[in-house]
């Protein structure tokens, strides 16, 4: 009886654990699933984007030009990560934009800004 309450402690903890981080692996993954609205990125990139990598997305100050065919050519999920997590220099979104949102704004990337 004692060995099972162990268990189910280690097994609350592990639990515990893959919620933490993992929550947004799970929603990047569901997010690369979702068809965005390309055309409603507009307002949320020059909010929250524009600054670094400027108001067309084209890149400055070593922020990289998000209309390269190298980040239009990253899955929809390894994009979402970047937003929702973050990278180098760049902050996570993940508290600040909505699905919508995200998925809005990976649906832009890969339309590619310049067919806008
Ligand atoms: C504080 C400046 C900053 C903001 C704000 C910012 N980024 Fe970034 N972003 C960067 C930098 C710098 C990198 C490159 C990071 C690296 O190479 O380690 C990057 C990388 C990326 C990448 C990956 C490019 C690649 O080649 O792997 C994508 C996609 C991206 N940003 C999209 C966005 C979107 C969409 C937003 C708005 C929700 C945003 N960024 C907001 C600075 C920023």
């Amino acid at each position: 009886m004692k060995m099972r309450w162990t268990m189910a402690l280690i097994l609350g903890a592990f639990a515990l654990a893959a919620g933490c981080g993992g929550g947004q692996a799970a929603r990047a993954s569901q997010l690369a699933t979702v068809d965005g609205d390309a055309d409603a990125a507009a307002p949320v990139f020059a909010a929250n984007c524009a600054g670094c990598h400027g108001p067309e997305g084209r890149g400055k100050k070593g922020s990289p030009d998000l209309t390269s065919d190298h980040v239009r050519g990253m899955s929809k999920e390894k994009i979402a990560r970047v937003i929702l997590g973050g990278d180098g220099p760049m902050p996570g979104f993940a508290d600040k934009l909505d699905d919508a949102q995200v998925a809005s704004l990976i649906a832009w990337i890969k339309r590619g800004p310049t067919q806008d």
